[in-house]
């Protein structure tokens, strides 16, 4: 149980699909490191990258030092091989996620073939969850509660009335 495994994602704002697969991945792996994306370029994101950070910390106090949260930028795989971790998760939800995980799974294994990637495929109440989608849904007031940690859903809720304030 001592293998590190990185968990990696834009998680804007972190959801209880991503919970779910942390939780599985603790039943496989030692340690898993919750790595935000912190994409300057990419300015539609509702939060920045210390928030992800902060909550995702908040989301999984009680796991101690078994689930630690971090922001990287460049290549993932660096990012890992740095952390010494040799295994990427990503979650599964629907056939739709597969063309794009495939070839991110290609390229990452072309950049470094040490590295292995793991999919975990999400419990069935979050085939439907995503961070666009909650996003998209509470910006038209509707009702989030139960897709995201507890901690994470007023600040959804206080952003979303920042970008759309009809909500
Ligand atoms: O939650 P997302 O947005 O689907 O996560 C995408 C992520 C962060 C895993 C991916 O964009 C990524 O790994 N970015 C880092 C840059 C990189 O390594 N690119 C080359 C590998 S495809």
């Amino acid at each position: 149980m001592s293998t590190i495994a990185v968990y990696p994602g834009s998680f804007d704002p972190i959801t209880n699909g991503h919970v779910d697969i942390v939780r599985r991945s603790l039943k496989v792996f030692g340690r898993v490191i919750v790595a935000v994306l912190s994409n300057p370029n990419k300015d539609s994101s509702w939060f920045t990258p210390d928030e992800r950070v902060a909550m995702i910390r908040e989301t999984f106090r009680a796991e101690g030092e078994r689930v630690v949260a971090d922001a990287f930028s460049g290549l993932l795989v660096d990012y890992a091989a740095a952390k010494g971790a040799n295994v990427i998760v990503r979650g599964l939800r629907a056939v739709a996620d597969f063309e794009y995980e495939f070839q991110m799974t290609m390229m990452n294994r072309h950049l470094k073939p040490q590295v292995e990637t793991v999919f975990m495929m999400t419990g069935e109440s979050h085939f439907y969850t995503s961070s666009r989608l909650v996003k998209e849904v509470v910006s038209l007031g509707g009702n989030v509660a139960g897709l995201l940690p507890d901690n994470v859903v007023p600040r959804l809720i206080e952003r979303a009335r920042r970008f759309s304030p009809g909500a």
